[in-house]
């Protein structure tokens, strides 16, 4: 009897339709997305795509990203890209960038891409990918911006080039009058006098020649068509914001500084209410800080810092991640997911996702912790 009740059950387990095990449930009726839990896409394979972004194109989502491997010093493959109708269910399309084979090249293999960020020239009709750049065998002393091209969003991008920033350049809220006059000079850090020469520029202009610096980095594309690049700069002390050329290939010349000496990492951006806004980080390496918010009422300043958005569990840690990108949700008015990443240092290629919706009260700019979610059914 027991039998062939244990059989019966065997039976209709069997029957049953079988979910992959992710946690993110590709195929149930509301799929939805699960901070923090590992993500399979289609074929069941973990999402490989750190640091990255999505970009909406022809019917589609696309989700670029770092490749990680397991374990360092294993190097990375390039830039991976992924495909989904409802920002659930990911297909992996491939490399979009690949790390090349050539020795001394800027993208030779053992090189680091960091932060990849693509747009679409409707102008050029170009995909246009923005990474931070770091030389093989360098460590972070390269410190540069690289750019890729390519005439569909799943690519191959051919590399373009790479280097510093607006070489020769004044940002626009510097005046050579009132900076710095200790470029050259090492001073301790920290101190008030030091504080004091880093908000003259002090490292600005000890740049000034070569380019600036640009590190952890984003871009963004505002409604009249113009380009931005927002990066971490002078030593990953002060923010810079860079307009790009026409053909978004380029810098145009114009810049800004942020926040001088306000440590800030990771920014993410999203226009709302006829105001921009920055979620990013303090910089502690891949251990996460407390997420902060700024505000502008033009890309080029002035920018305001509001306190930390982050509510619940872990909103003082970021909810143990990092900012990243703020995605457009399509077709929806003001739905913006905010992409963090919960980085693990000991096998980057198991940091995890956390997606979350941005939530906007009454013009104020906040996010919640919510343990699982649906982009389909939460606007
Ligand atoms: C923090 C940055 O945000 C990451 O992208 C990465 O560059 C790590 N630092 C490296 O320590």
């Amino acid at each position: 009897m027991i039998n062939v009740i244990l059989k019966s059950v065997a039976a209709g387990l069997m029957m049953l339709p079988v979910f992959p095990c992710a946690s993110v449930m590709s195929e149930s009726a509301t799929p939805k997305i699960v901070p923090g839990e590992v993500w399979k896409d289609v074929a069941g394979d973990t999402i490989n795509a750190h640091g990255g972004c999505v970009l909406f194109s022809e019917g589609k989502y696309y989700w670029y990203g770092e490749h990680r491997a397991a374990v360092r010093p294993v190097p990375q493959e390039g830039v991976t890209v992924y495909s989904s109708p409802n920002l659930v269910d990911w297909t992996y399309e491939g490399l979009a960038l690949k790390a090349s084979e050539k020795a001394g090249d800027d993208i030779e293999k053992g090189c680091i891409f960091e932060r990849p960020k693509v747009i679409y020239n409707p102008r050029t009709g170009k995909y246009v990918m923005w990474f931070h750049l770091e030389l093989k065998g360098q460590g972070y002393g390269a410190a540069r911006c690289a750019v890729a091209v390519s005439d569909s969003p799943a690519g191959p991008f051919s590399f373009v080039k790479s280097g510093r920033v607006n070489a020769g350049k004044m940002p626009l809220n510097l005046s050579k009058e009132n900076a710095s006059v200790r470029a050259g000079e090492k001073m301790e850090w920290w101190t008030p006098e030091w504080r004091s020469e880093i908000e003259k520029g002090m490292f600005t202009l000890r740049d000034l020649d070569g380019g600036q610096m640009s590190r952890d980095m984003t871009l963004f594309v505002d409604d009249d068509g113009k380009a931005y690049h927002i990066y971490s700069s002078e030593d990953n002390l002060t923010l810079q914001i860079a307009e790009l050329t026409d053909d978004y290939l380029d810098h145009s010349g114009r810049y800004i500084r942020i926040f001088p000496g306000g440590h800030n990492e990771a920014p993410a951006l999203m226009k709302y209410d006829g105001k921009y806004w920055m979620i990013a980080s303090g910089c502690t390496g891949w251990e996460p800080n407390e997420a902060r918010l700024m505000v502008a009422e033009s890309m080029m300043g002035e920018w305001t810092r509001l306190p930390n958005p982050c509510v619940g569990e872990n909103a003082e840690k970021t909810f143990l991640g990092q900012s990243n990108y703020i995605l457009k949700v399509e077709g929806k008015e003001n739905a913006y997911i905010a992409m963090f990443d919960r980085w693990n240092p000991k096998s980057l290629m198991d940091s995890r996702y956390l997606w979350l919706p941005v939530q906007l009260n009454g013009g104020a700019v906040s996010v919640a912790w919510i343990p699982e979610w649906s982009p389909s059914t939460w606007w």
